[in-house]
């Protein structure tokens, strides 16, 4: 006798930045953040576990290579998934004793800067929480492998509350309005490079937290009334607005990453060039018609209305036509998704 499930999740890019932690342990963010959820059909995680009395250990398959399970985020998750699993009377006491075993894949760079562990723990979580029958907010748990997963768990437009409680328990993501809200929303993903990162989300937070003067004042003075008015702005289709302050929002994400100490950098040439290159297009038009967001890495992230997409990709190919050295499109197509 066993339980196998499989789930596949989503990839989301924040469009308001969640960078520094209250609490490490927990995963607890310092700010409220807010993201697009991307359509599960070009990039996405997918996960099967197995819950079975013959299984000696638990274990973990990543990307088809066996990984370690000793993993600190990898176990919270699974603690919490058991408890609640244990609160919530969901299965039989003996099936909480049985090992697990979990197969997950991503079909596109892993920790290059796209969302991969947010994709990632949002399936692994979802899925178990499936096998153990788990009814209450799964966010939360989500939140337990990596921040930005709780935000995968929905789809659509999402918000993810920092909290004030110590526990944890009100720091959880919440749906804004679903994908079908604001249909013509459209992402471009512009993969730049698909090598791993240099510092990772965990550490280059930390680093800014520790050590950046304009850490204070973002988290402090600028979020708050951006995240109010980039909901807003998602409820009554405001693209103009939504877009204007993505990019800022980016831009004073990597500033703060340059004024850390010695200074992150995550952006490349390619990366700067397609900013350049939005400016200029948004710039001959009377009102802003595309916006650019770039997490941890070089990758760019366009979020545009459907009906400039044709022309978009047209100028990205005139821009970066792919025989140049400096490609932009490493392995993965540009992928363009209706969310
Ligand atoms: C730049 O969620 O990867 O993508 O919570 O330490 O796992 P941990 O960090 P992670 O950080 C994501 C940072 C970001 C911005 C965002 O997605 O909001």
């Amino acid at each position: 006798m066993s339980n196998i499930i499989t789930m596949i999740a989503p990839v989301n890019i924040a469009v308001i930045k969640y960078w520094g932690k209250r609490n490490e342990e927990l995963i607890l963010p310092l700010n409220d953040s807010v993201s697009v959820t991307l359509n599960a059909n070009v990039m996405c995680a997918k996960t099967t576990v197995c819950v079975s009395p013959n299984f000696l250990e638990d274990e973990i398959w990543l990307n088809g290579a066996k990984e370690s399970f000793t993993n600190q985020r990898l176990q919270n998750c699974l603690k919490e998934i058991k408890s609640r699993a244990a609160v919530e009377r969901s299965v039989d006491d003996i099936f909480l004793t049985w090992k697990v075993h979990i197969c997950s894949e991503n079909n596109f760079p892993t920790a290059a800067g796209l969302a991969s562990s947010a994709a990632g723990y949002a399936c692994l979580v979802s899925a178990l929480a499936k096998a153990y029958k788990i009814k209450s907010d799964v966010s939360s748990i989500a939140r337990l492998g990596s921040g930005s997963a709780c935000r995968s768990v929905y789809g659509g437009f999402v918000r993810w509350h920092a909290g004030v409680e110590s526990d944890g328990s009100d720091s959880i993501a919440v749906q804004i309005a679903n994908k079908s809200h604001w249909p013509e929303m459209s992402a471009l993903i512009l993969v730049v490079g698909d090598t791993q990162k240099k510092i990772s989300s965990s550490k280059g937070m930390k680093l800014s937290v520790e050590t950046s003067d304009l850490f204070q004042f973002r988290v402090q003075n600028c979020v708050p009334k951006r995240v109010e008015e980039i909901c807003k702005a998602i409820t009554t289709k405001d693209f103009v607005k939504f877009a204007e302050i993505t990019m800022k929002d980016s831009n004073q994400f990597h500033a703060i990453c340059l004024d850390s100490y010695p200074p992150i950098t995550y952006m490349t040439d390619t990366s700067y060039k397609i900013i350049e290159m939005i400016h200029k297009y948004n710039n001959i038009h009377p009102k802003i018609k595309i916006a650019y967001t770039f997490d941890a890495g070089p990758n760019a992230c366009l979020y545009l209305l459907e009906e400039e997409v044709p022309k978009i990709l047209s100028l990205i190919q005139h821009i970066f036509p792919t025989s140049t050295p400096d490609k932009f499109i490493t392995g993965l197509p540009i992928q363009h998704e209706k969310i």
